[in-house]
């Protein structure tokens, strides 16, 4: 019988992680089962028990359950416990083990994909909710110059550098700012706000970009988001979050598979079927 894995969501039906699994599957030759499971607002822990109970070998979790994900593992990766969420849990022997991928997947998507490396480089991310906690110790990992976390609620950015820097190394890198006081051109920028989903963008100011800024948003859509326009506008290359989305999906394979797939034609497909 195949192993069975699933996305756990509230809604669930939009998720695109059943097609990338069922192709990573064929790619590798593993023979898995991957559906998707809407979870009652109000009962993603039942949830989660009766898939252990079914025999599931793990799922992963999407909105608006990560938080919830992350005090349900038993056992947290350091990078889960740093981001405070989890959307990977691999059922282990009795043991709900809680990962996060979706900082890995933007960094391999970045690195990797765009051909971005980020060793030395200037940083800006825009948010300082869930989306942007996942991906700061990835980040830090990889040794750029600076990571600046600005967000409409400053006291949210102040939070979440205090939070990082009392745990985490080479903390130097990491500040806070307002949107009002981003005076200089960065390498990269990341739209970790959920300001796409309401066709907004986060008063990011023109002078954040230079020619060659990779500005990314987490968001995919049809069309360019509205941070992505207005980026493009200003001289940067602009990128959605599509290639993170196949990318952390990747790295959850390789947590529960031991192999890690290629993103290549997967990501292409998608992109097609956009
Ligand atoms: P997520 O888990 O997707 O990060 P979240 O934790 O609710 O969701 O965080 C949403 C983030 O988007 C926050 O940083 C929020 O800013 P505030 O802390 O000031 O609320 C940011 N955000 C949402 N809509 C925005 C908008 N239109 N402009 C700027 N920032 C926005």
């Amino acid at each position: 019988m195949s192993d069975k894995y699933c996305v756990i969501g509230n809604p669930i039906a939009h998720s695109k992680s059943p097609d990338i699994h069922a192709a990573f599957a064929a790619a590798t030759g593993h023979d898995i089962s991957y559906g998707r499971c809407l979870a009652p607002l109000d009962g993603f822990a039942d949830t989660v028990r009766d898939l252990v109970a079914q025999g599931y070998r793990g799922a992963n979790v999407t909105v608006p359950f990560k938080l919830e994900a992350a005090a349900l593992a038993t056992r947290l990766e350091e990078r889960a416990r740093l981001a405070g969420a989890v959307n990977t849990l691999r059922f282990d022997n009795g043991e709900i083990v809680g990962d996060n991928t979706d900082g890995p997947g933007l960094v391999a998507d970045i690195v990797q994909n765009a051909g971005v490396p980020l060793g030395g480089k200037r940083i800006l991310l825009l948010g300082a909710g869930g989306a942007a906690r996942g991906v700061i110790l990835p980040f830090l990992r990889e040794q750029p110059e600076a990571i600046v976390i600005a967000n409409r609620t400053r006291a949210t950015a102040d939070a979440l550098v205090d939070h990082f820097s009392r745990q985490v190394e080479r903390r130097g890198q990491l500040r806070a700012r307002g949107f009002d006081d981003i005076e200089e051109p960065f390498d990269v920028v990341v739209n970790a706000t959920s300001s796409s989903l309401s066709a907004t963008m986060p008063p990011v100011p023109a002078r954040a970009f230079q020619p060659g800024t990779l500005a990314l948003d987490m968001m995919y859509g049809k069309t360019p988001s509205p941070f992505m326009a207005f980026a493009s506008k200003h001289g940067a290359i602009p990128r959605d979050g599509l290639g993170m989305l196949v990318e952390q999906a990747a790295e959850a394979f390789r947590i529960w598979r031991n192999v890690r797939p290629s993103t290549k034609a997967v990501l292409a497909r998608m992109r097609e079927r956009l």
